[in-house]
């Protein structure tokens, strides 16, 4: 050991001494956040031993990052989780900077997590991919011979400054590892690593090389077959502007089509941004023991003011609800893991409410935890608007624009201004959703201080706002006659 500052028992200690000081005010009530501290990426996203375990790059000192560790929680149904030890501090000399993202796979009994080592000498960089084994779930130990993959088995086929996020499968009786690099004139790069055993590695592959504008470093890259495709996703960063896609500065990305698995090529058949929200990064997924291919991502974003960090509330960051996933018509689709609708207590159904040109209004009806579920016949209207979140000065706005399919959301209204390193600030999002049998289906989780929208079946949109005034409210607009069919309205229990 080198450096003594950061270890895992320190960390667990500190936890402990602290976690009550958090300030609850936009705590989430059924996301998974952090007792306290800092988090970003999911890492390590596992079912193991029937139960699902989730660890996540954290830094419990602070509510902004700092060197990483990794902390850890388990769930026997993705929705309630139980907070485990942390499971990894940067303590050695190949990772005194950090224990960056990665994955876990189990291998005869064990689990063994691959992550980064992520070093700085001389002010360079070094990311170096290590491992760690566990008996129990939740004690690890690195293996002596760590780190596993290093710049040597690289072998130039990328940049050793930017090699990370290793996401480990298995195929056949081979391991790979498929770890984020980029070229020397900045373009992502996916390349594979081949092992028999977790510990011995070589090159395999180049899986990916992006295009100039398709991003300068790809993040956090998963692999999987599902639905007769093989799915590639990533996130990558500076992705150039495509219509509706990519406006924020760190994007995510599903690419659909065939692994030659000969040659280890990844042969894109159609890409898509993931997420058309504004704070939706790095997700990962697992497949569990029902082959249910389920993912999770940081609902947070990269390069923006976070309110609960800047007003001394002593945290940051929380998961998405965990999304099971399919690919339809060459596309990846999301909906919420289907066990959460066993959490919502029902409270109000309308069916029948017809909105033409004036405001039709709720009181009191929206809360912290509220889940709403609208269908809309949208057949004689140009637009349709609903506000929610609302007070006399806030509101959280939704808009649906018949021609052209467009569905936005805006948190340009509502809560904290939060300001991010785009230019000018990204507030506001659109996406291309078209209706479904002229109908309008939206499905919304709202918690505290964040919102899943799943829009027309096809599209999911994430946000975080900050409410500066509670806003119970909600209201219904249209342009021509829209009618609702159904609206219901329930709360997510915790
Ligand atoms: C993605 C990322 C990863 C890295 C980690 C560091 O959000 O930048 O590439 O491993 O976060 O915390």
């Amino acid at each position: 050991m080198i450096d003594e500052v950061y270890t895992v028992a320190k960390a667990n200690r500190f936890i402990e001494k602290h976690k009550n000081r958090v300030q609850p005010q936009y705590r989430e009530q059924y996301h998974f956040m952090a007792p306290l501290g800092w988090i970003n990426d999911p890492n390590g996203f596992v079912y193991f031993r029937g139960e699902y375990h989730l660890f996540y790059q954290y830094y419990p000192y602070d509510s902004q990052w700092g060197p990483m560790h990794w902390g850890h929680a388990k769930s026997v149904d993705l929705l309630h989780w139980d907070h485990l030890p942390v499971a990894l501090a940067p303590d050695q000399w190949y990772d005194k900077e950090g224990c960056f993202s990665g994955s876990a796979i189990e291998k005869d009994g064990k689990l063994y997590l691959m992550y980064t080592g992520h070093r700085i000498e001389k002010e360079l960089v070094f990311q170096t991919q290590c491992i760690a084994v566990s008996e129990d779930g939740i004690n690890f130990v690195k293996l002596e011979s760590n780190p596993v993959i290093d710049d040597r088995l690289l072998k130039g086929e990328g940049i050793p400054h930017d090699f990370r996020d290793p996401k480990v499968i298995k195929h056949g009786e081979t391991f790979f590892a498929i770890i984020a690099t980029k070229t020397i004139d900045n373009r992502g790069k996916i390349v594979m690593f081949q092992s028999e055993n977790l510990i011995d590695w070589q090159f395999y592959s180049v899986l990916l090389e992006g295009l100039d504008g398709q991003g300068i470093m790809w993040e956090c890259p998963d692999l999987f077959h599902l639905d007769g495709k093989d799915v590639l996703i990533m996130s990558p960063i500076q992705i150039e502007k495509q219509q509706f896609q990519y406006y924020n500065i760190s994007s995510t990305m599903a690419c659909i089509g065939r692994v030659d698995w000969e040659k280890g090529v990844f042969r894109v058949e159609t890409s898509k941004e993931i997420d058309f929200g504004l704070d939706f990064y790095a997700p990962q997924t697992l497949e569990d023991s029902k082959k249910q291919r389920i993912m999770i991502a940081w609902m947070q974003m990269w390069g923006r003011t976070i309110p609960p960090h800047e007003l001394g509330h002593g945290w940051a960051g929380t998961m998405t609800l965990p999304r099971e996933l399919h690919v339809k018509d060459g596309q990846l689709i999301q909906k919420p893991v289907s066990l959460i609708y066993g959490d919502i207590e029902y409270q109000y159904g309308f069916e029948n409410i017809e909105v033409s040109n004036y405001m039709v209004i709720f009181k009191k009806v929206v809360h912290d935890n509220t889940y709403m579920h609208l269908v809309a016949d949208l057949s004689e209207s140009q637009s349709f608007t609903m506000e929610f979140a609302k007070n006399t000065k806030e509101a959280i706005i939704c808009h649906y624009e018949v021609e052209g399919n467009l569905f936005s959301i805006s948190r340009e209204k509502v809560g904290h201004e939060i300001i991010g390193d785009e230019k000018p600030s990204l507030n506001k999002r659109t996406v291309e959703a078209p209706l479904v049998s002229n109908q309008l289906i939206l499905e919304i989780f709202r918690d505290t201080s964040s919102l899943e929208f799943f829009i027309n079946g096809v599209e999911s949109m994430t946000l975080n706002f900050y409410e500066i005034e509670k806003g119970n409210d909600l209201s219904f607009n249209a342009v021509g006659k829209a009618t609702i069919q159904s609206f219901e309205i329930g709360e997510v229990k915790a």
